[in-house]
């Protein structure tokens, strides 16, 4: 199958300071692909570099064609969505407001986004700054899901919320997955174990191992040296409770 997205050499600075060095792997135009690495190793900043959002170099194509050559909002406008960690969405706007404003197609896909999730729907007219950390992702993935995109780059979606909502922000990223291929930068390896097919693991600003994503978590001695951390179902992230 034809790579949704190829990264050749990638190399990424912010103020100056490298902070991407060399990070190379090509994505699958179907499923989720996770990108799993320990703190500070470089896995936003290659969602960013990819994005055009902070200065890189080296070559990134979307379906063949490169755009990393490209200023970002082009890059977005060939089908490119981003959920960025975090969840930045409009505190003081309403649910509905924080869609709306998200919408840069002719036919956005709002019943898409209202079947998978209802609970966005009944609370259309909240504030979005008003409702809980795990329903506030759900607002910034559904701003994503809203438009026809081709590939969405989602990071870190699960983080600081309680077990349950991951749970949910999970199912609904699993349902997302089967309309558009999603690059997830995921800590929650219960969450990459469910989801993932592949894994592409960064260390320290490069790629240190590209593989099945169970067959890495499958395996103790490789999860803990590349990650740092068991590959017991238990909750690596997101035990410090919904922040809101
Ligand atoms: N705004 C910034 N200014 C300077 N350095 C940064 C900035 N953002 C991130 N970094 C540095 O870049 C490196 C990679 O960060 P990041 O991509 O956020 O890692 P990760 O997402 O894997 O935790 C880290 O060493 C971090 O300190
Ligand atoms: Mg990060």
């Amino acid at each position: 199958m034809n790579a949704i997205l190829t990264v050749s050499g990638l190399r990424c600075s912010i103020a100056g300071q490298q902070v991407v060095e060399d990070v190379t792997f090509e994505m699958p135009p179907v499923g989720i692909t996770a990108v799993l690495g320990r703190n500070g190793v470089g896995k936003t900043s290659t969602l960013r570099g990819i994005l055009g959002l902070i200065h890189r170099r080296g070559e990134v194509r979307l379906a063949g064609e490169r755009i990393d050559t490209l200023p970002t909002h082009k890059i977005v406008r060939k089908g490119v969505g981003y959920v960025p960690e975090d969840r930045e969405i409009f505190s003081s706007l309403t649910v509905a407001e924080n869609l709306a404003l998200a919408e840069r197609q002719r036919a956005p896909r709002r019943e898409f986004v209202a079947e998978l999730f209802p609970d966005l729907v009944a609370r259309r007219d909240q504030p979005a700054g008003t409702l809980s950390g795990g329903q506030q992702q759900m607002v910034s993935v559904a701003r994503a899901l809203i438009n026809d995109n081709r590939l969405l780059l989602v990071d870190e979606p699960t983080k600081g919320l309680a077990p349950k909502i991951v749970t949910e922000v999970a199912d609904a990223l699993e349902e997302a997955a089967k309309t558009v291929p999603i690059l997830l930068v995921e800590q929650n390896l219960e969450v990459v174990r469910r989801l993932a097919d592949t894994a592409v693991v960064i260390g320290g600003g490069r790629v240190v191992h590209i593989g099945k994503a169970r067959e890495i978590l499958d395996d103790d001695d490789l999860t803990r040296r590349l990650l740092g951390v068991h590959a017991e179902p238990t909750h690596a992230h997101g035990t410090e409770g919904d922040r809101a």
